[in-house]
């Protein structure tokens, strides 16, 4: 498994990590991960995954990098402080390696979440500071209101058909040497990247090297500087196929024509206001009606 520098830290975080979010295959399979060369697991105190992360870690703590997130509602500095004891506690560590802040939170000043987290940094319970869903203008208010720590990561979405940081701020972030982590990298469902490859670019790449999809939708992204993955897979072989997207690159002509023949998209502001209001029920309604539709309307929608 290659490995990328996080930020400008020094310390080397494998490439593809395990996302945990509606993961439900147990402690072992993880562990299966680690071994693959993926040490490097992705929760969150709102996933409920903590205490299968944390059997999966029993023995190995040294050896696997550990990211988590405080949700948004405990970003008031006690409630933050509380939070950061309960991750620990639930996974049975006494260090995060990397705290970050799940998303935005207009309600509460930047400046008090960010004194918390430098509370917690400065009493050993959290070596680095990230974040996750911030554009440029909440970043870089981030990186200001936590002062003299740095804040080392943002975590976002970044796939082949959503490619929306790519306008400001994967560049920012490449600029600044802050690590994106990708999150969704193969889209959550692969039939969203065949509805956006008519051509079938995809399997004809498949074909000329031997890698999976899946592999060439990770791949794709690592090809970009400063970008770490963190896909979810529940059954071994979606897991061993996902770390089996490192220790090779896709070569220049095969990124020309994922990038210049598959359809995709870069959501805009109303996009994000849609997700927000649009939850539960109404949002599982909304996606098996686009769910049936025909690819090319499709492919508008998602
Ligand atoms: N910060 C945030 O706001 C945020 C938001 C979303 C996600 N995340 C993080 O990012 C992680 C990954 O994102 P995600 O779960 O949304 O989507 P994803 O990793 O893009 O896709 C997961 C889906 O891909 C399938 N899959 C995995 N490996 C495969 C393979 N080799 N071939 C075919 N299909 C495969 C999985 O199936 P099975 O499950 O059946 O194996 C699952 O349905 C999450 O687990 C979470 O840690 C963070």
């Amino acid at each position: 498994m290659l490995t990328k520098e996080l930020a400008r830290t020094g310390v080397l975080l494998p490439e593809i990590g395990l996302g945990t979010w509606d993961y439900h295959a147990g402690p072992d399979l993880l562990r299966k991960g680690f071994e693959a060369g993926a040490w490097f697991v992705d929760t969150a105190e709102s996933y409920g995954t903590d205490h299968i992360v944390g059997e999966a870690l029993r023995g190995l703590r040294d050896r696997v990098f550990v990211a988590t997130k405080v949700s948004p509602h405990n970003f008031r500095a006690a409630d933050f402080r509380k939070s950061v004891d309960g991750s620990l506690q639930r996974l049975g560590i006494e260090t995060i390696d990397l705290l970050q802040l799940h998303q935005p939170n207009p309600e509460i000043p930047i400046e008090e979440t960010m004194g918390a987290m430098a509370s917690v940094i400065d009493a050993g319970k959290v070596r680095f500071a990230g974040v996750s869903n911030f554009s440029v203008a909440q970043l870089q208010q981030a990186r200001k209101a936590l002062g003299k720590h740095p804040v080392v990561s943002n975590q976002v979405r970044y796939n082949l058909i959503d490619r929306t940081i790519e306008k400001d701020l994967l560049p920012y972030c490449q600029a600044e040497g802050i690590t994106v982590i990708a999150y969704s990298p193969l889209a959550r469902y692969l039939h969203r990247v065949r509805d956006a490859d008519p051509r079938g670019v995809l399997d004809a790449i498949s074909r000329e090297t031997g890698k999976t999809i899946a592999q060439i939708l990770l791949n794709w992204c690592l090809c970009k500087e400063g970008v770490v993955v963190i896909p979810k897979g529940n059954s071994e072989e979606h897991v061993l196929d996902m770390c089996g997207a490192s220790d090779w690159r896709l070569s220049a002509e095969h990124l020309a024509l994922l990038d210049t023949k598959v359809h995709y998209r870069r959501r805009r502001r109303v996009d994000a206001l849609a997700r927000r209001w649009l939850r539960g029920p109404l949002a599982t309604m909304a996606r098996e009606t686009i769910r049936r539709l025909p690819p090319s309307l499709r492919r508008r929608l998602t």
